[in-house]
């Protein structure tokens, strides 16, 4: 399936595109013309944007904890630290047995290698005397590590996802999620909104959803302060000369010209998560990159009706998931930030169950009379278990394996009551 930037699709066509926006399946060898001309470093900035670099300046506090954040991590130039999956010599092959293939020998290797700080892809196919390689360089790292990862490579300005991803369960290399087993399938395109959800910037050419070419030297990894704070360059001024004034003057100017989340209403609060934590099955009806935090979501996305509701199980749905917690629709104030703080790693899992008592009482739980008090820890065991999804799943060597999730709809769960 060839997907080029500005082909007339019915709605209907559409749809199913986007359906597949993360995993889009190919299935050509492709070789094509290599240009790693152009220079990533050093993005033009986004009129109205300030950068993080200036945030830290005067909000010290978030700017140092937000560093080691998921978020601030998910997608990052390569390096040898950025880069999770080993190099070192033996480990750093993935050799495909085809299921079928009677006499055992490897059908096809991949191998990971770095020269001279550029990292690589090979894909060796074929056997001895016939021997077909394709080598790509990984040139962005996508997500933190903390599951996995997945690298992308440039062929001039359209952007590509490598075959083989990072998999934290067993620190290993695999198949990239959704590629199917004995394939080296290196014609698989990002689209804008993959990027979206994990970048801060990143021009795309083009308006169309199905496009994979971008400006690359626009590129931001990570996501940064202003993806939920909106543009932040008229706020360093104004409380730059703000300082400069106060040394002078001695007042208090109240100033501002940022957005605070936390002054939105609840739908915007949990429509600024949404733009990334509900889901990928929904249809852009504005190009990637241009949400502004407390605009309606609903502006910019409009979800795809599906069968699978009762489930909601896709490439990261929280919100989706949330929503349907009585926590949730019988409280006024429950929004992701009643649990989260996004400018701080994670905590451990047990300090959570804390945020439920914000509500609950522990005796309210009738399993309360046989756990007793120890039972204050442990709420998010029972209530939100963690489970497989089916989403993100790789099949590597005739094995599958899934990502595992916390289950976001509260509510009493089956198995969950006491061995
Ligand atoms: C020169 C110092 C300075 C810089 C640079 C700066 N801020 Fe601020 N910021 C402040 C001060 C002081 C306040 C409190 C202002 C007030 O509430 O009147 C503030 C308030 C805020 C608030 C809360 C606003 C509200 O309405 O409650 C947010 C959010 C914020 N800043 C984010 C940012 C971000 C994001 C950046 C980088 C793009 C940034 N700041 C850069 C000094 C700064
Ligand atoms: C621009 C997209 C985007 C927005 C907006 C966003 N997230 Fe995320 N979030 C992500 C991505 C991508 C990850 C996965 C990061 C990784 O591990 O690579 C993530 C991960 C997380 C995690 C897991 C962190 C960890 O350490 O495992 C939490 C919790 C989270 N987000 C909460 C929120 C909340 C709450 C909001 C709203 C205030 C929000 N996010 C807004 C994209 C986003
Ligand atoms: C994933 C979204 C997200 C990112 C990224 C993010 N923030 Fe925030 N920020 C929020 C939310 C949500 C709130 C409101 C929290 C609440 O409800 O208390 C907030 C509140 C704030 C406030 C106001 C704090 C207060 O006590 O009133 C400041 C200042 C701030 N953020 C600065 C930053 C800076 C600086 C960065 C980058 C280093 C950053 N934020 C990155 C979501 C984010
Ligand atoms: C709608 C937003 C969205 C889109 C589109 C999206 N992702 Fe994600 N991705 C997330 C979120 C949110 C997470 C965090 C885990 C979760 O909740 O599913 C995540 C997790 C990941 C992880 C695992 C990170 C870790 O270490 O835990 C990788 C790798 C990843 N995404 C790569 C991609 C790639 C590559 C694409 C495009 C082909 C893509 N994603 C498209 C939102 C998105
Ligand atoms: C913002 C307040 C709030 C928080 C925080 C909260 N809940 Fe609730 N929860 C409610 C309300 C309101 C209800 C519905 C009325 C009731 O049962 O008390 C509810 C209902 C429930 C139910 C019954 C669900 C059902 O489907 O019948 C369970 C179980 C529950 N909560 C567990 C938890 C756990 C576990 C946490 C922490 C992970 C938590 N809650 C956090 C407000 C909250
Ligand atoms: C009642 C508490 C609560 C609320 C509200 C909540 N979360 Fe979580 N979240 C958790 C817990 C508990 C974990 C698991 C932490 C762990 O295992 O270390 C988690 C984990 C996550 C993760 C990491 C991936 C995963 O599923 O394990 C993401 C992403 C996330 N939350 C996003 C969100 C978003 C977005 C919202 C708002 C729609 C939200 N959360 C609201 C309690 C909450
Ligand atoms: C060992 C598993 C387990 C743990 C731990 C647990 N729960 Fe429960 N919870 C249950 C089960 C099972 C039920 C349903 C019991 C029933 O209906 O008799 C329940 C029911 C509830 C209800 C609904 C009560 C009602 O009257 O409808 C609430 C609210 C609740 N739990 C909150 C909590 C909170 C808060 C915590 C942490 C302090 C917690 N639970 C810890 C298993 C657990």
């Amino acid at each position: 399936m060839r997907i080029s930037g500005s082909l007339n699709v019915t709605p209907q066509q559409r749809q199913a595109l986007l359906l597949l926006v993360a995993f889009t399946l190919g299935f050509v060898f492709t070789a094509g013309s290599i240009n790693r001309g152009a220079a990533q470093s050093m993005a033009p900035m986004r009129p109205g944007y300030a950068g993080d670099a200036s945030c830290s300046n005067c909000h010290r506090k978030e700017a140092l904890s937000y560093l080691h954040t998921a978020h601030r991590l998910t997608s990052q130039l390569p390096t040898l630290e950025s880069v999770r999956g080993s190099f070192a010599a033996g480990a750093n092959v993935l050799t495909i047995v085809a299921p079928n293939n009677a006499s055992g020998e490897p059908s096809l290797q991949f191998r990971m290698d770095h020269e001279a700080g550029h990292f690589y892809e090979t894909a060796i196919t074929g056997f001895d005397t016939q021997l077909e390689r394709q080598r790509e360089s990984i040139d962005i790292v996508t997500g933190s590590g903390k599951r996995g990862q997945t690298y992308l490579y440039w062929q001039g300005d359209q952007l590509f996802e490598l075959p083989v991803s990072y998999w934290a369960a067993g620190r290993r290399w695999i198949n990239s999620p959704g590629y199917d087993d004995g394939t080296a399938n290196f014609s698989r395109a990002i689209y804008p909104a993959c990027m979206e959800c994990h970048a801060s910037y990143l021009r795309p050419l083009s308006d169309a959803p199905d496009s994979n070419r971008f400006d690359r030297a626009s590129f931001e990894p990570g996501i940064g302060c202003e993806t939920c704070h909106g543009p932040g360059a008229k706020h360093v001024a104004l409380e730059t000369e703000h300082v400069a004034h106060r040394s002078k003057l001695g007042s208090e100017v109240a100033t501002a010209d940022i957005l605070n989340p936390a002054k939105f209403s609840r739908d915007r609060q949990i429509d600024l998560c949404a733009l990334c934590h509900h889901g990928i099955e929904r249809e852009p009806l504005a190009p990637a990159f241009s949400y502004v935090p407390g605009e309606p979501l609903s502006k910019y996305f409009r979800p795809i009706e599906t069968a699978a509701v009762e489930h909601p199980d896709v490439h990261g749905n929280q919100v989706g998931l949330l929503e349907r917690s009585r926590c949730f629709r019988e409280s006024s104030n429950m929004t992701c930030s009643t649990c989260h703080d996004t400018h701080a790693p994670e905590r451990t899992a047990a300090s959570y169950s804390e945020r439920c008592l914000s509500c609950h009482r522990w005796q309210a739980c009738p399993e309360s009379k046989h756990i007793g008090i120890g039972i204050k820890t442990r709420c998010i065991d029972c209530h939100m278990p963690i489970e497989p999804t089916k989403v993100i799943v790789s099949t590597t060597a005739g094995a599958e394996v899934h990502a595992t999730m916390r289950n976001h709809w509260i509510k009493v769960y089956p198995t969950s009551s006491r061995p």
